[in-house]
């Protein structure tokens, strides 16, 4: 159950779902959660648990995963989208960061509108799935103090990213989601709702894990794929979670795979970039 008093914090929207309340219509089906098979409507709470669980030490973990250069990622993500209010424009653009978890990217949005455009108007929902990893992203916009107005700007969202069913359509100028759709349970149907949630000439833009092609890279990736479980452990006494983090990548569809996905939900003029490798990939698409 969401903890509500972090809804009165100040800077957050009270919009709050409990992690089981937006069933699919795939409920009867099968899915997997890591390597494992589970019923389609049994994962959103799996998930739930594998992000409860990790939170508070997340950050962390990611700076050990990735030996920090998910930042660098990140970094480059935010660069290459290069979203702002420009100057000529009188509306600010609203974005919206699915998944967004400890808040790092909607950061990393508002910080660049500001500085590369001097935009200080355009806003941000953080949406996430999980109450425990959008108090992360809470804490973090609290300390906080180069965002201008953040408490009108910046609203944290309790809301399912296969469904967004409070984001009204045709709203949003920006949707990004990092490291977070391959935890959902039907992507398709995540994909489905960033094509409705953002306005005609708005950017989907994701950054994901994905797979490495070199088969020498991709075996040094492979050990060190499996070594992430014991790291998990020792950090964060938490094997279960890490290993499902690795084998939710493993599961994730290939570059062209995702990319044909990311069309069938409707987006035009869709790419993509290979970032060391293919360990993460930035996927694009504009709704025309
Ligand atoms: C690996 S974290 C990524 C957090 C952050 N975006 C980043 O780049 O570090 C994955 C996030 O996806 C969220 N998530 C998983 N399934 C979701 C869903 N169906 N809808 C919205 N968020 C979901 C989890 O709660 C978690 O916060």
């Amino acid at each position: 159950m969401p903890n509500r008093s972090l809804f009165k914090a100040g800077i957050v929207s009270p919009s709050l779902r409990r992690f089981n309340s937006n069933k699919t219509e795939d409920t009867d089906k099968f899915t997997h959660f890591g390597y494992k098979t589970v019923k389609a409507d049994e994962k959103e709470k799996l998930v739930g648990g594998v992000f409860s669980s990790v939170a508070t030490s997340y950050d962390l973990m990611n700076d050990v995963m990735s030996l920090g250069i998910h930042r660098l990622w990140k970094q480059h993500f935010i660069a290459k989208l290069d979203a702002g209010k420009r100057l000529h424009s009188a509306e600010p653009l609203h974005f919206i960061d699915v998944a967004g978890g400890s808040g790092d990217i909607a950061q990393g949005l508002l910080e660049h509108a500001k500085e590369k455009f001097g935009d200080e108007v355009s806003t941000v929902d953080v949406v996430d799935i999980n109450a425990d990893m959008l108090n992360e992203g809470v804490k973090r916009f609290k300390s906080l103090d180069n965002i201008k107005n953040k408490e009108e700007r910046v609203r944290f969202l309790v809301q399912n990213g296969e469904t967004l069913e409070d984001i009204p359509s045709n709203s949003k100028d920006v949707y990004t989601v990092s490291f977070g759709i391959r935890n959902f349970t039907n992507i398709q149907k995540g994909l489905d709702t960033a094509y409705r949630v953002l306005k005609p000439g708005g950017i989907f833009f994701c950054l994901e894990f994905s797979k490495v092609e070199n088969p020498i890279i991709s075996m040094g990736y492979q050990q060190w794929s499996k070594a992430l479980p014991v790291f998990g452990s020792i950090l964060a006494n938490d094997y279960d979670s890490y290993e499902y983090l690795v084998q939710s990548i493993e599961k994730f569809p290939a570059q062209e795979d995702f990319k044909s996905m990311i069309e069938k939900a409707g987006f035009k003029c869709c790419g993509y970039e290979n970032l060391t490798f293919g360990v993460a990939t930035i996927h694009w698409g504009i709704k025309v």
